[in-house]
């Protein structure tokens, strides 16, 4: 499969997953290999994937793989054990949308199969690489129409990481990035530190680099003096889950900067799939949004930074609401959310 930037965020060869361990990098470029739903999941909780896209591929491999390991056995009992590998993947992560996309959409190619055994699990393996594939089609076309949206040498403001990192390869925000830039809509990228994980520093500041495109690391709280001096001539970011209503939950900090931005009149956007958006959740209010470990919060890496049982709230996301998001960039095209447009008009 062809990936962006000779890093293979997700492949499947020889009966396992392989997985770039997102908790090394910059430091260390190292894989881990998952060999059961269970493993996949556990990589999915620890973040060693991570990035609403690439969990989606991700769980839709791990349930392959119980397909696959199960598939000695009758069958009904193949199908519980397709039950069981969706309940496990499923509580890895709360809040992007894709991973219970991702499932579902297994599961339900279970259900409506002729086969069982070996065939069913070839069948659900061809499926894991389709989702994958399309993946990568999709981030492409993400990037071209949020590129069109760029006036030339255009500054960015990006947050978290949602580029080849955060899905099969590519991007979402980071798709537009790189299209923008190949263009010669993007001059350069400010890319805030992003805490307290620091997927900014550690993960899109690594492939921004690597691909050659100019970053400027900043720490989050820099983000409004940068607009305010005019730095930034655009934000874009990527999201977990996009409610009926428009609504966007992305990582934590992603609310901030609309805010910031529409101060000042700096355009917000919203680069993501459509299997990121959730018509069965009416508003942002509704989205679940996962807590971390405190532990996070208290330290950077190993080292403790605040008083050791110091209480803290770690929430991973936040909800932008629509009326904040200039334009929501998919493979379907645009929608004008702060114009009015609706979620539902991508829907034909
Ligand atoms: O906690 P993470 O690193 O999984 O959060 C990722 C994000 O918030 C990304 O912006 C989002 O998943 C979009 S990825 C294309």
């Amino acid at each position: 499969m062809e990936i962006e930037g000779n890093f293979n965020t997700v492949e499947y060869r020889s009966g396992a997953l392989r997985l770039i361990d997102q908790r090394r990098l910059p430091a260390e470029e190292s894989y881990v290999e998952c060999r059961s739903a269970g493993e996949v999941a556990e990589a999915i909780r620890a973040m060693t994937v991570r990035g609403a896209p690439a969990i989606g591929v991700a769980a839709a491999y791990g349930m392959a793989m119980a397909v696959g390991r199960s598939a000695h056995l009758g069958p009904e009992a193949q199908i519980a054990v397709l039950d069981e590998a969706a309940a496990v993947l499923s509580g890895a992560r709360p809040t992007a949308v894709n991973l219970f996309w991702a499932i579902r959409r297994m599961r339900e190619a279970a259900e409506a199969s002729e086969f069982a055994g070996e065939k069913l699990a070839e069948e659900l393996l061809e499926l894991a690489h389709e989702i994958h594939r399309d993946d990568i089609a999709t981030c492409r076309l993400i990037g071209d129409h949020g590129a069109a949206l760029l006036s030339p040498e255009t500054s960015l403001l990006t947050h978290c990481n949602a580029g080849g990192l955060a899905t099969a390869g590519y991007g979402t925000a980071g798709g537009v990035i790189r299209s923008g830039f190949r263009e010669g809509k993007v001059s350069r990228v400010f890319v805030d530190e992003t805490r307290p994980f620091l997927q900014g520093a550690r993960l899109t500041a690594w492939e921004l680099s690597r691909d050659g495109i100019p970053v400027v690391l900043i720490t989050d709280n820099m983000a409004a003096y940068c607009m305010r001096l005019g730095k930034i001539g655009a934000v874009v970011v990527g999201a977990d889950r996009i409610a009926a209503n428009g609504d966007v939950a992305n990582k934590v900090g992603t609310y901030g900067l609309a805010v910031l931005a529409r101060e000042h009149k700096i355009p917000f956007y919203v680069a993501a799939p459509m299997s990121t958006i959730d018509m069965d959740t009416p508003s942002g209010d509704e989205i679940p949004i996962e807590e971390r470990p405190p532990e996070e919060v208290r330290r950077i890496g190993d080292t403790l930074i605040a008083p050791e049982k110091v209480e803290v709230f770690n929430p991973a996301f936040d909800v932008t609401p629509a009326g904040l998001v200039d334009a929501l960039i998919t493979e379907r095209g645009l929608v004008r959310l702060a114009e009015g447009e609706s979620v539902g008009s991508l829907y034909p």
